[in-house]
C-alpha cells in the first residue's frame, strides 16, 4: 500500500530502480549465487512478475526487425536467467504461509528464500554468503544486520551466541522474536529477507498458528525449528535497501544510477550542481 497510486495496477515488485524492476535485482542475486530454479509466490494482481521473466515473442521479433540488438540481448538474458514456477497465495496469510505453500514444489530439499523488498548489494552476493555457511554447517541460515533501536520493531530479531568465541559474523540462533518492542528485543540483530532453510521448517509451519498481525509468521516456525536442529545467523557483508520504504527506494535509485556506466557521470554532475 505504501506506493499507491503507483502500485494501483502494477505490483510493487515491478517498480523500477533506474530501468530494472526491483524483483530483477533480487533474481540477479539468486543467479549470481548459483541458483536458477525460482518459484514466485504471487497473488492475483502479480502476473506481471512472471511475464517479466517469460519469453515475449512479439517484443523480441520487433527488436530484431528494428536492429536493436543490444536491447534484444538485454530482453533475452532476462528470459534465460532462470526457470520459473509460481504458486498463488490465495489469501494474505503471512510469510510463513507463503513459504508453506511452496512445499509441494520444493519437496524434501533445502531451499533459499528471498523477500522481494530487500535489495542487497555487496562484493559477494548476500545469498552466496549464506550458502557458504550452509555448505559448512548443513543447517538453516538467516541473514542478519544490526539495526538502530528505533527500527528494531519492524523486524524479526534474534538472540544469538557466537559460533566461536570472538566471531562477530556467524552465530547460533537461540531465539527469534517477530517485531518486538525495542525494550523487549533480544539484540540489535534483525533478520533481513534472505534465508537458507532446511525442509524441516515445513513440519513446523504446518503447525504454526497465526501470530503477530494475525499472520502465520515464518519467525514462529523458525522458533520451533531451533528446538529441533541448529539454526545459524550470519551478519552478511553488504548494504541493503528496503525497497518497500520510499526513502530507501529513492536512495537505491540514486546509488544505482550513480554506478551506471551510461548515466553515472552526467547524473553525478547534475547532483553536484543542485543548490541544496
Ligand atoms: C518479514 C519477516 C521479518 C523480517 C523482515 C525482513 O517482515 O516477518 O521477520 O525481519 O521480513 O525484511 P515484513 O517486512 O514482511 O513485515
Amino acid at each position: 500500500m505504501r506506493f499507491l497510486p503507483a502500485t494501483k495496477a502494477i505490483p510493487k515488485e515491478m517498480l523500477p530502480i533506474v530501468d530494472k524492476p526491483t524483483i530483477q535485482y533480487v533474481v540477479e542475486e539468486a543467479v549470481e549465487s548459483g541458483l536458477k530454479d525460482v518459484t514466485f509466490v504471487t497473488s492475483s494482481s502479480k502476473n506481471a512478475i512472471e511475464d517479466h521473466f517469460d519469453y515475449d515473442y512479439r517484443l523480441e521479433h520487433k527488436l530484431q526487425e528494428q536492429g536493436k540488438h543490444e536491447l534484444l540481448k538485454v530482453v533475452q538474458e532476462i528470459t534465460r536467467m532462470i526457470t520459473v514456477s509460481s504458486i498463488r497465495q490465495k489469501e494474505p496469510l503471512g510469510l510463513g504461509h507463503a513459504i508453506l505453500i511452496t512445499k509441494t514444489l520444493i519437496g524434501d530439499e533445502p531451499f533459499a528464500v528471498f523477500l522481494g523488498d530487500d535489495i542487497i548489494v555487496g562484493e559477494v552476493p548476500c545469498m552466496k554468503q549464506l550458502l557458504g555457511v550452509y555448505e559448512t554447517h548443513q543447517a538453516s541460515v538467516l541473514a542478519v544486520q544490526e539495526v538502530p533501536e528505533e527500527a528494531i520493531s519492524r523486524y524479526g530479531v534474534v538472540a544469538v551466541e557466537p559460533v566461536e568465541p570472538g566471531d562477530d559474523r556467524l552465530f547460533t540462533v537461540k531465539d527469534v522474536v517477530e517485531k518486538p518492542p525495542p525494550e523487549k528485543a533480544p539484540s540489535n540483530l534483525a533478520v533481513i529477507g534472505r534465508y537458507v532453510l532446511t525442509p524441516t521448517v515445513f513440519e513446523f509451519l504446518e503447525k504454526t498458528k497465526p501470530g503477530v498481525g494475525g499472520e502465520i509468521q515464518l519467525t514462529d516456525g523458525l522458533r520451533s525449528l531451533i528446538e529441533k536442529e541448529p539454526v545459524y545467523a550470519y551478519r552478511f557483508q553488504g548494504s541493503r535497501y528496503d525497497a518497500g520504504n520510499k526513502l530507501e527506494y529513492l536512495m537505491a535509485t540514486v546509488d544505482f544510477a550513480l554506478q551506471r556506466k551510461d548515466l553515472g557521470e552526467q547524473f553525478r554532475a547534475y547532483l553536484k550542481d543542485l543548490k541544496l
